[in-house]
């Protein structure tokens, strides 16, 4: 039954763009993403500004954790959850064997990929980093066995190429230097950075919201595609794969989901 519906939807881009944007309206105010509302040109760099702080509220990281958690369980029973399964499959895909690299994710919030990709068996070696001190803390108090630090995706502590794979762990969407944090991304990275769960833009320039995410509000950045894959080569990053997670597209405009794999150009 799901599935027909999906196929459905999948005939009618438009229906279902209209369907998924009713849905954000009608979630309630603590869900994941709820009240999107699109920003105009003159006002969109002023709000994400204003809103660059907003995920380091002291409010999040429990409510994150709480859907974090059933979806931890879910996915432990063998139940497919597509973010995680996308970034597993982008790992366990990589020209080198993922086994045994080390890997930073960039606004991992309370650590959660270190525990998705032990139950895959993946075997790296994680590391993660968020510029929320309330995140952090949640991840030490998680995970105690493994480093977290409270970095900004913008300007990170650690040295050119201090990990193998830099994963940017879906959050540049919400910080307005965004072409900073992919620099520091690639400088970090010493073989592959991924930018999991990116969303897009097709044949319109970026697009910015004001939403709710779990309840506080934010800013959301939907990146023109051609746009930001030339950011990524800018920063000296080749794009090696593209996984997506979610596309609509009528008449050459629309939005899509991506999680982007890079291998690092030597510099
Ligand atoms: C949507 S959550 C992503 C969590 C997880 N990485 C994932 O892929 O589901 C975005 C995370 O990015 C973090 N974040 C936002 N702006 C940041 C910045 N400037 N530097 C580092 N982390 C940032 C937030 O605190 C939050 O934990």
């Amino acid at each position: 039954m799901k599935a027909a519906l999906r196929s459905l939807l999948n005939r009618f881009p438009r229906l279902k763009a209209g369907l998924k944007r009713l849905r954000s309206r009608l979630s309630p105010p603590g869900g994941v993403s709820s009240n999107y509302v699109p920003l105009k040109t003159e006002e969109a760099a002023g709000e994400a500004a204003r809103l660059r702080d907003a995920w380091q509220s002291d409010a999040l990281p429990r409510r994150q954790r709480e859907l974090v958690n059933t979806q931890l369980a879910a996915y432990r029973r063998g139940e497919s959850i597509d973010v995680f399964d996308v970034m597993c499959q982008a790992l366990r895909a990589l020209p080198s064997d993922a086994r045994g690299m080390s890997v930073l994710e960039v606004g991992c919030s309370s650590g959660f990929y270190a525990e998705v990709l032990e139950i895959a068996g993946l075997g790296v070696r994680y590391a993660g980093c968020d510029y929320s001190p309330a995140f952090i803390e949640l991840a030490r108090q998680t995970y105690p066995d493994l480093r977290f630090d409270v970095e900004d995706a913008t300007a990170l502590s650690h040295d050119r190429g201090a990990f193998d794979v830099v994963i940017s762990g879906c959050c540049l969407l919400h910080i307005p230097e965004y072409q900073a944090a992919v620099v520091e991304t690639a400088r970090v990275a010493r073989q592959y950075a991924i930018f999991h769960r990116t969303p897009m833009v097709l044949g319109q320039p970026n697009q910015y919201y004001r939403k709710q995410a779990y309840g506080v509000e934010t800013v959301e950045i939907h990146f023109n595609e051609p746009e930001f894959l030339a950011l990524l080569a800018a920063s000296g990053l080749e794009l090696i794969a593209t996984y997506t997670l979610d596309e609509t597209v009528h008449g050459g405009v629309g939005t899509a989901n991506r999680t982007y794999v890079c291998r690092k150009i030597a510099s």
